[in-house]
């Protein structure tokens, strides 16, 4: 046995990130209103009383306001129908002052979430959910990405500046974030593996990983069986714990013994979404008064 003790992984923090990244945001935004007379404009539809989506909301919302970009919470009673809320998106679609649109995931059970994402004007989906954003993201073309993914990157890059040659292993294949997240590594030229909830064996998938970004909404699922000594770890997991505590999809003090660098749950991966929501706001506001659109990776 080796007496050497590995030292423990360094933490990467999400929240001191996202903020540098919102002085960015903020100076980005004060150009346009003050030389442009632009005011970037995001409008949230919320359908239904689901607590999480009304946090999520609120932060976002609190989140827009700090770096002065105008935010609007439609907010619809639980039985909303389809047809209202495509309503209420072709007039958002329609209105010049409206620069993004995101529609809070899930919806109540009678809405075709295909159906609603389907009707965003792709100029305006700030979450990257429709065809054709996920379409471009996928061919190597410019467009609007999903936050989750694009914050999950700048976490990586923090500590990995070259991502090129490196082999990235995906947990999850969700089009929110698993899907996204591995066009977003290839296009960094790495060798990426995508692991789901049928592949036979995680802890050897995972151990293939210099990075790992676990997305599979399952606490404790990746442990330090799974990780490569040294291996960058994301973890985009937020589960709430019986005794109201959160908790990620990686056990975190097993894993940081082994990773090079973690994030935590909370102060990881929550606070970059915010903040490149944020960013392709402002992004989908130059595009739309063809200005040059500002890059806000890292
Ligand atoms: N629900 C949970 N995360 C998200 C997100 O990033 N975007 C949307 N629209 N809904 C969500």
């Amino acid at each position: 046995m080796s007496n050497v003790v590995p030292s423990p992984a360094q933490t990467i923090d999400g929240r001191k990130l996202a903020a540098a990244l919102r002085v960015r945001l903020k100076n980005h935004v004060d150009v346009l209103l003050n030389d442009h007379k632009i005011l970037p404009s995001l409008a949230v539809v919320l359908v239904g009383d689901d607590p999480a989506s009304h946090v999520y909301v609120a932060n976002k919302k609190k989140a827009a306001e700090k770096v002065g970009i105008r935010s609007s919470v439609h907010q619809l009673p639980r039985e909303t129908s389809q047809d209202e809320v495509l309503k209420l998106l072709h007039k958002l679609n329609e209105d010049a002052r409206t620069h993004g649109i995101l529609v809070q995931l899930p919806l109540p059970k009678q809405i075709d979430t295909a159906t609603i994402l389907r009707a965003i004007e792709p100029a305006k989906d700030v979450d990257g959910l429709t065809v054709q954003n996920a379409g471009r993201l996928a061919s190597g073309l410019a467009g609007l990405f999903p936050c989750t993914p694009l914050g999950c990157l700048a976490l990586i890059k923090s500590v990995r500046p070259q991502l090129a040659g490196l082999h990235a292993v995906v947990v999850g294949r969700s089009n929110l974030v698993g899907k996204p997240m591995a066009q977003l590594l290839l296009r960094e030229n790495c060798t990426v593996t995508v692991v789901h909830s049928r592949s036979r064996d995680l802890d050897a998938l995972t151990r293939l990983g210099d990075i790992v970004v676990v997305a599979a909404g399952k606490p404790g699922l990746v442990t330090a069986a799974g990780i490569k000594p040294g291996a960058t770890v994301i973890d985009v997991g937020i589960n709430r714990a019986a005794d109201g505590t959160l908790q990620g999809d990686v056990d975190f003090a097993a894993v940081a013994r082994v990773a090079g660098a973690i994030t935590p749950v909370p102060g990881g991966v929550g606070p970059m979404t915010i903040a490149y929501l944020l960013a392709n706001t402002v992004a989908a506001a130059c595009r739309q008064h063809e200005l040059t659109q500002p890059d806000f990776s890292i």
